[in-house]
């Protein structure tokens, strides 16, 4: 699907801060590989991105679905259900 303002996206944050918390650290890069997967699973209504600094470090990993709010400390199992909450088809 194209990446149009109409399309669900997450935006996932992987940035590395030097010093002091950041979603790299605290799994960023976990949350995109298993964002992705539970995308193309779904036959990729949704496109999955990584994101500079969200600005909530220390609530990290950080991720916002279009449209939406922030999720902070995502975890790998919370995939399926970011996933079903960026489809547009969903969304309504
Ligand atoms: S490093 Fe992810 S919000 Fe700042």
């Amino acid at each position: 699907m194209a990446d149009d303002d109409k399309a669900g996206a997450i935006y996932v944050c992987t940035n590395l801060r030097v010093s002091g918390a950041s979603c790299a650290g605290r799994g960023g890069g976990d949350i995109l590989k298993a964002l992705h997967a539970e995308a193309k699973a779904r036959g990729g209504a949704v496109v999955v991105k990584s994101s500079v600094c969200m600005g909530h470090c220390a609530k990290g990993p950080n991720v916002k679905i279009r449209g939406g709010g922030f999720h902070h400390e995502v975890r790998p199992g919370d995939a399926a259900a970011l996933v079903a909450a960026a489809d547009p088809a969903k969304r309504g």
